[in-house]
């Protein structure tokens, strides 16, 4: 798919992107609009698309216009070029009123698309700045290119039966539930990320055929994620992608493991299993983590409360809590360490003889019925609490964190971990992440996939 050049490719957003898509006659965010039939802010550009197309261009779109449109923004970027002028259309909406009134030839046309094109990156970037500062709103952007991803798998889904693949294929229902594969449970509302995730488990395996990937994933991108692991498939790994009616991809970070691991059955089976972030990437062969005796433990983490730093790995109870609530301080000792999600081995039999999803539900609801005075919104404080006296700690090789909020951590380090961590806000996938740590995670990402390379995401 050739929209405009490499050059253009990082410079475009979203909106345009979806226009231009229109514009040039692929159909097929139409189609993806339609067929993802939720909470949509899209569906308003397709629709404006639908009209406005022939409208700007009369019946048809002549080719001299795509021409005119592949020339100019082929151009070169000056840094300057939208100083002094006033009559550039900030929004989507301007340009086509503008264009409407008619008159225009090709060429001002492709000049006023390019210039708005500009103009909403730039305005985009600062906001995007201003955005990263919050960062409930910073867990929940995510760039433009996976927004068209998604939407360019869900065309696939709907219109290449191929990309409709169940997952896994029949012959291989009995290994879902059998004890003798290491299974793993990723939930991830993030295609590309939940394809690193699994190509670097499956990649660095001894044994791929013994591993299970069972993916969980929200109702919106259940169809993108089916397509793609369907027209890419890691075998002799197995995958499975599921959709969980509850987790949604605005309160990802409330629907944890222990939500997860309650509403579905496949789960719940007898196997001891490794739970996953979609922001992790696998470096080693995980299969010794079916060795570590948990001492009849359910969950098996790295310890946060012991390191130098104060961002990561310097978090005991208080760090989460309110001590100030006696309900907190009667029940709980601010010192006592705390662990981390996102790499987790847990033991579901050890699991089945506690009560850990009961006193979890339990103080989630003292926290509601507090008006939330005993630990700000999240999972990880009542999973602290649930989990308390059934964790058992594991060596840090299996979860090195804080890849998206520590800059100083260096290439070398980060490298040698069996499993690194990008939490925090520099996601490897955004602008932000620090240079010299995305790599970690591009190497897993084919840049040449026509998918990958259709969507303009590329390696820096
Ligand atoms: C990174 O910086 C933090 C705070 O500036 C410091 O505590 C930590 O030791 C540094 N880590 C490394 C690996 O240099
Ligand atoms: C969970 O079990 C422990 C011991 O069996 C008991 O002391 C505790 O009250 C129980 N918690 C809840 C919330 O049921
Ligand atoms: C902590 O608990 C105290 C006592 O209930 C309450 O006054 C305070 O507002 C709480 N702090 C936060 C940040 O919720």
């Amino acid at each position: 798919m050739r929209i405009a050049s490499r050059r253009l490719s990082h410079q475009m957003l979203f909106y345009p992107l979806v226009f231009f898509l229109f514009l040039l006659g692929f159909v097929f965010v139409l189609t993806a609009v339609g067929s993802i039939d939720d909470e949509n802010k899209y569906s308003n550009t397709g629709c404006m698309g639908r009209k406005l197309g022939p409208k700007v261009m009369g019946r048809s779109l002549e080719s001299t216009v795509l021409e005119e449109i592949y020339r100019i923004f082929d151009q070169p970027y000056d840094k300057d070029e939208l100083k002094g002028k006033s009559d550039i259309p900030e929004t989507l909406e301007e340009f086509i009123t503008e264009m409407n009134k008619g008159g225009y030839d090709a060429k001002t046309f492709a000049i006023k698309l390019r210039e708005m094109v500009t103009f909403m990156e730039r305005m985009t970037r600062t906001a995007q700045i201003q955005k990263y500062k919050y960062r409930h709103v910073a867990l929940n952007s995510i760039p433009r290119q996976l927004h068209c991803l998604d939407l360019r798998l869900a065309n696939e889904h709907a219109n290449n039966a191929a990309a409709r693949l169940w997952l896994p294929s029949e012959e291989f229902i009995p290994a879902l539930v059998d004890n003798s594969y290491f299974h793993f449970v990723l939930a991830a509302d993030n295609v590309l990320a939940a394809f690193v995730v699994a190509k670097s488990l499956v990649h660095h395996s001894l044994q791929p055929q013994k591993v299970v990937l069972h993916i969980i994933t929200d109702r919106m991108t259940y169809y993108p994620m089916q397509a793609w692991f369907s027209l890419h498939p890691l075998s002799p790994a197995i995958i499975e992608v599921m959709a969980l009616p509850n987790f949604d991809r605005f309160t990802k970070k409330e629907a944890h493991v222990l939500e997860t691991m309650e509403k579905d059955q496949t789960v719940r089976s007898r196997y001891r299993g490794a739970f996953f972030d979609d922001d992790i990437v696998v470096q080693t062969d995980l299969s010794p983590l079916w060795d570590i005796d948990m001492n009849g433990k359910v969950n098996g983490a790295v310890e946060t409360c012991k390191g130098e730093d104060k961002l990561v790995m310097s978090k005991t109870f208080k760090s989460y809590l309110n001590f100030s609530h006696p309900l907190i301080s009667k029940n709980f000792d601010p010192n006592e360490c705390a662990w981390a999600y996102g790499m987790n081995i847990f033991d579901l039999e050890a699991w089945r003889k506690t009560n850990i999803s009961d006193t979890y539900l339990y103080w989630v609801e003292q926290n509601t019925k507090s008006d939330l005075s005993l630990w700000h919104l999240g999972t990880s404080p009542p999973g602290l609490i649930a989990f308390r006296g059934n964790v058992h700690t594991i060596d840090p090789f299996w979860h090195m964190l804080g890849l998206g909020c520590q800059e100083n951590i260096s290439f070398d380090d980060a490298e040698s971990a069996g499993v690194v961590h990008f939490n925090g806000m520099a996601k490897p996938w955004l602008d932000i992440a620090y240079p010299q740590l995305k790599r970690l995670w591009t190497k897993h990402v084919d840049f040449s996939d026509d998918f990958i390379k259709s969507c303009h995401i590329m390696a820096s």
